[in-house]
């Protein structure tokens, strides 16, 4: 008996790292709709849109690991610990996380984790909300006549969520677009770090909350002048931040929101 084998009868099912998408639930692959539909075992982000979650067969079992900030309904080793289990005795195992979970999505971990078990795992990509959001908002990330570069970054780094801490310097002259995940917080903190290391405070930025999903909103405004509406229009989390002069193209493209 080799090590396939002992495997094979250890674990009945497959568990499928599946990015769920922003919100919208058109933007779903076709893949990852069809896993939905015959999973026997569901387990999924706080971030998974109610639409995604309807998708799935009602037969499955159904589990809510959501984790937002500070309020952690499975600590991470526990939701490993689940998958593993699962896979024992179930066949579809899908592990629903937002966006795309390679990206910001503690996918690689997981995945890492599930290999070293020995478990059959795979990867299905997800639209990432730092792509699709500014879509929705009219704001395309490159374009030739603005922006030749981006750079995806977390801006919730200084909560040591993530390593090494992010060089926001290198990071302001980097590239011509910057994008932000889980920046709403931190937002002081990365616009004093961005416009000391010599971004312009007229450099524009937008704010896009729930990108994708019907009640999708937008803030639009100026590095020297962002935290201060945030603070006004009480705008809040989750969002991504996009910076560069691209943003200008929201006034231009944002009436032609896919719908
Ligand atoms: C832990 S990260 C997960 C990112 C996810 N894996 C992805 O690819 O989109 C969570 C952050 O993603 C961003 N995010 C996720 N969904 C979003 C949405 N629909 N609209 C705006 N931002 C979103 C926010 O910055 C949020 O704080």
């Amino acid at each position: 008996m080799n090590s396939t084998d002992t495997q094979e009868n250890k674990f009945l099912g497959k568990v499928y790292l599946l990015g769920a998408g922003p919100g919208d639930p058109g933007l779903m692959t076709l893949k990852g709709k069809g896993l939905l539909e015959c999973a026997d075992v569901v387990i999924y982000d706080a971030l998974v849109s109610p639409a995604i979650l309807a998708m799935i067969n009602p037969q499955a079992e159904q589990i809510n690991a959501g984790k937002r900030m500070g309020r952690h309904s499975l600590l991470q080793e526990d939701t490993t610990k689940l998958l593993i289990e699962k896979a024992q005795d179930h066949a579809i195992v899908v592990r629903l996380k937002g966006g795309d979970p390679f990206i910001f999505g503690r996918g690689g971990e997981e995945m890492a984790e599930l290999v070293e078990a020995g478990i059959p795992v795979e990867v299905v990509p997800g639209i990432t909300s730092g792509i699709a959001a500014p879509a929705y908002a009219g704001i395309p990330l490159t374009h030739r006549l603005y922006s030749s570069s981006v750079t995806f970054v977390t801006g919730h780094e200084s909560a040591g969520k993530y390593r090494p801490t992010v060089n926001w310097s290198a990071i302001a002259h980097g590239s011509e677009t910057i994008v932000i995940y889980m920046g709403i917080h931190n937002l002081p903190y990365i616009v004093e770090q961005l416009t000391t290391a010599g971004l312009s405070v007229d450099t524009p930025i937008a704010l896009v909350r729930w990108g994708t999903r019907p009640d999708q909103e937008e803030l639009i405004g100026k590095m020297g002048t962002i935290v201060e509406q945030v603070e006004n229009t009480g705008f809040g989390a989750p969002a991504i931040a996009v910076i560069g002069s691209v943003v200008n193209l929201h006034s231009i493209l944002s009436g032609c929101r896919p719908q």
